[in-house]
């Protein structure tokens, strides 16, 4: 089982609150991090895109780093961690994409991984006069299906002549190519978005839910699975999770409570103002989950709140599910969250025993 960290790329992580730590977007910060993640053993790093933040008192993500340029400062800095860098795939051409991974790759070869994004928020895309029109969230796995196959071509073959809807090749040439697989990422939680995993990605991020209700992630990993047996590829899911932890239930839950109470309301109402535009959402889209603002001051994602015992069997509970190939984290404070885990956490997972050992 392989664990992960979503790096902070941008101001203040995944806390839309004014009483959570309160820290820029930085290099160093970030280097810090995934330096520390790799000593203590976790396999990769994902850092995110992010082209417009959400405003209010915090500035919530009003200031944030680009993906791929990161990673590849990341991947000078570091040996083995995995970097999973991401594109926004209505910003960049598939074939710069491809050949930004192959470069990364030269830096850091068979570490690279590529976060297909489809995008959720118009106003990123609006303010810089790319966004296609509402349409485009019926359509928007298509158009990375098409994404995909061009970068794939670019990276197996070196050439690509795809001829497709959105995406016109032309004898298009990419070398060198990269060292190593580069793995497909994807996270869309609708229907189309885990079909669209199970066709054309390695691994597909699963959102889950609530607090301390880490089985909640069971039914979308069950989802992935079905889509993933369908498609007869293999798919893994991993799974994210924010980790507040501390040495006893009742001083984590403290520190929960302390961070909810700051919540930044209006960051809060434009998140879900955003998160309201998808008009292809089904059920399952992130869009119904972002659209609620109550409780959303880390976006409703599943947040496992307690002592280091408690977290290390909740995550084992996790690892166990079918499917289940990793999990991501995120933290209150990255830097003491990474060796929380590391040292406190990590050492009481059976499935993280060899890593421990190690670490
Ligand atoms: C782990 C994870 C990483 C994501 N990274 C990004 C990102 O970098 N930028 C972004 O705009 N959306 C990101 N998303 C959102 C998804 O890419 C996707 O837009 C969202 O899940 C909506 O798709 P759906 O309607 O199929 O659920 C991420 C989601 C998850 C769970």
């Amino acid at each position: 089982m392989e664990m992960g960290v979503f790096i902070p790329i941008a101001n203040n992580g995944w806390l839309i609150s004014e009483t959570a730590p309160q820290y820029g977007a930085s290099f160093d910060l970030n280097k810090k991090i995934v330096q520390k993640a790799e000593g203590y053993g976790l396999e990769f790093a994902l850092s995110m895109v992010k082209l417009r933040g959400f405003g209010g008192k915090t500035e919530f993500w009003d200031h944030a780093l680009e993906s791929f340029t990161l990673m590849a400062g990341l991947a000078a800095v570091t040996d083995k961690i995995k970097l999973i860098a991401s594109t926004a795939i209505l910003t960049l051409p598939p074939a710069i994409t491809a050949r930004m991974a192959s470069t990364i790759s030269s830096i850091a070869p068979g570490r690279v991984g590529v976060n297909i994004v489809t995008g959720w928020a118009p106003a990123e895309y609006t303010q810089q006069g790319l966004w296609p029109g509402d349409e485009y969230f019926g359509y928007r796995y298509d158009y990375a299906t098409e994404y995909v196959q061009v970068m794939r071509d670019l990276w197996d073959k070196g050439s690509s002549d795809f001829k497709g809807e959105h995406f016109t090749m032309d004898d298009c040439k990419l070398s060198p190519a990269p060292e190593g697989d580069v793995k497909i990422v994807a996270a869309g939680q609708s229907a189309k978005g885990m079909a669209f995993a199970a066709n054309h990605a390695d691994y597909n991020f699963i959102l889950g839910s609530g607090i301390n209700t880490p089985m909640a992630v069971k039914p979308s990993v069950d989802k992935l699975v079905e889509a993933a047996k369908e498609s007869g590829r293999d798919v893994g899911a991993y799974v994210l999770f924010m980790v507040i932890a501390d040495e006893t239930d009742e001083k984590a839950q403290a520190k929960w409570e302390h961070i909810r109470s700051g919540v930044d309301a209006d960051a809060l109402a434009w998140m879900a103002d955003q998160g309201s535009k998808d008009t292809a959402a089904d059920d399952s889209s992130t869009a119904k989950t972002i659209n609620l603002p109550e409780g959303a001051v880390n976006f409703n994602m599943g947040t496992l709140v307690g002592s280091y015992e408690s977290i290390a069997r909740q995550l084992d509970d996790v690892a166990a599910l079918e499917g289940v190939k990793g999990i991501m984290m995120t933290f209150d404070d990255f830097l003491e969250g990474m060796d929380i885990f590391g040292q406190k956490i990590q050492p009481l997972m059976a499935s993280r025993s060899d890593k421990a050992k190690a670490a």
